[in-house]
């Protein structure tokens, strides 16, 4: 029997916070998750982007528990205020999803000097996590969901040069992102196991789903006069942000998923579908690598797991 919206178990009491839960993907998991009872923490950038994301989810379910959340990933330093703030006010969470990317954009630097698709879709992750690691750590049930993306299978981590430096692709600089993603799920349980910990950390990706997230590849391709086929093709070929939604919503609360497990759509490709077991390259998994990248992310971000 395929898994949808209707399994999503009850969330009443728990704690979900949800970074770019005002567009696609995380704002239909936010629905989902309000509508099943948590307090839904819609960690955002644009805050009227999130109070219209707020009436929308009401116009679903009126009484549904939502908070806005001020929070900038392509900025460590206001990563870190966010982290802070969230902390005084929810000193437990059950979930946090780290869904919130950016895909494609033409060369750039974050303020920190991070590439920006690596340094908003994972560095901005890495420090906000770290940092409410005692918000969720302890916490029976508690889950870390890092949403990946197919682009995973097709990316490296650039160990000596993660800013893509004189090699810079769009596409190249996405899947080293989106690995990231991946391999920095695998990683966050393994140091959690390590520690005792309660919670734990899984992954997952939509497919192709229907958001806004291609919007700079279609704005590229318009310069070219195929914006709008690439629109269409789009649109055609990828299924709606409620289903792409699944697989996270899955991973977040099915109870038979385990720590470390990476689900996406159980269709051809892995592009369309119910949640199911996605495929993990041998790069992700691999531990030697996983602790490489995991020195390497704490020491551009200057974060420290073991001092915290
Ligand atoms: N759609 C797909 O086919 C697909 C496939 C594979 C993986 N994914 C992954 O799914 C996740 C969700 O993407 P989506 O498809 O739902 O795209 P989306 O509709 O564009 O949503 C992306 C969200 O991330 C937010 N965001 C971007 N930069 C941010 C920053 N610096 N700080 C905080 N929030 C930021 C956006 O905020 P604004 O609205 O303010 O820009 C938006 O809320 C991403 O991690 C993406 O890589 C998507």
């Amino acid at each position: 029997m395929k898994w949808t919206h209707a399994n999503i178990p009850d969330q009443h009491g728990r704690v979900a916070v949800i970074t770019g839960a005002n567009s696609g993907i995380g704002l239909e998991a936010a629905r989902e998750l309000a509508g099943k009872g948590a307090t839904v923490v819609l960690a955002c950038r644009t805050e009227s982007k999130a109070l219209a994301a707020m009436a929308d989810i009401r116009t679903s379910y009126p009484d549904a528990r939502l908070e806005f959340h001020a929070l900038d990933l392509a900025s460590q330093k206001k990563v870190r205020a966010s982290a802070a703030a969230l902390k005084a006010r929810h000193p437990r969470i059950d979930l946090l999803i780290n869904n919130a990317g950016v895909m494609w954009l033409e060369q750039g630097l974050t303020e920190d000097g991070f590439e920006q698709q690596f340094g908003t879709n994972h560095l901005g992750h890495f420090t906000f996590t770290l940092l409410l690691r005692d918000c969720f750590a302890h916490v029976e049930g508690a889950r870390v969901v890092s949403v990946s993306s197919l682009a995973h299978r097709g990316g490296r981590i650039h160990f000596d040069n993660p800013t893509l430096a004189g090699e810079y692709g769009r596409h190249k600089a996405y899947c080293q992102s989106k690995l990231a993603n991946l391999m920095f799920a695998l990683e966050l349980n393994r140091h959690l196991a390590a520690d005792g910990a309660k919670a734990i950390s899984v992954a997952c990706h939509p497919g192709g789903s229907n958001t806004n997230l291609v919007e700079p590849g279609i704005a590229s391709q318009a310069r070219f006069g195929f914006g709008t086929l690439t629109r269409f093709f789009w649109g055609m070929f990828t299924q709606s942000a409620s289903k792409g939604a699944l697989p996270t919503l899955y991973a977040a609360t099915a109870p038979s998923v385990g720590g470390g497990d990476y689900y996406g759509p159980d269709g051809p490709f892995e592009a369309i579908g119910y949640p199911k077991p996605a495929f993990i390259r041998r790069y992700a998994s691999d531990t030697e690598l996983g602790a490489k990248f995991w020195a390497l992310s704490e020491q551009l971000t200057g974060m420290n797991w073991t001092t915290k």
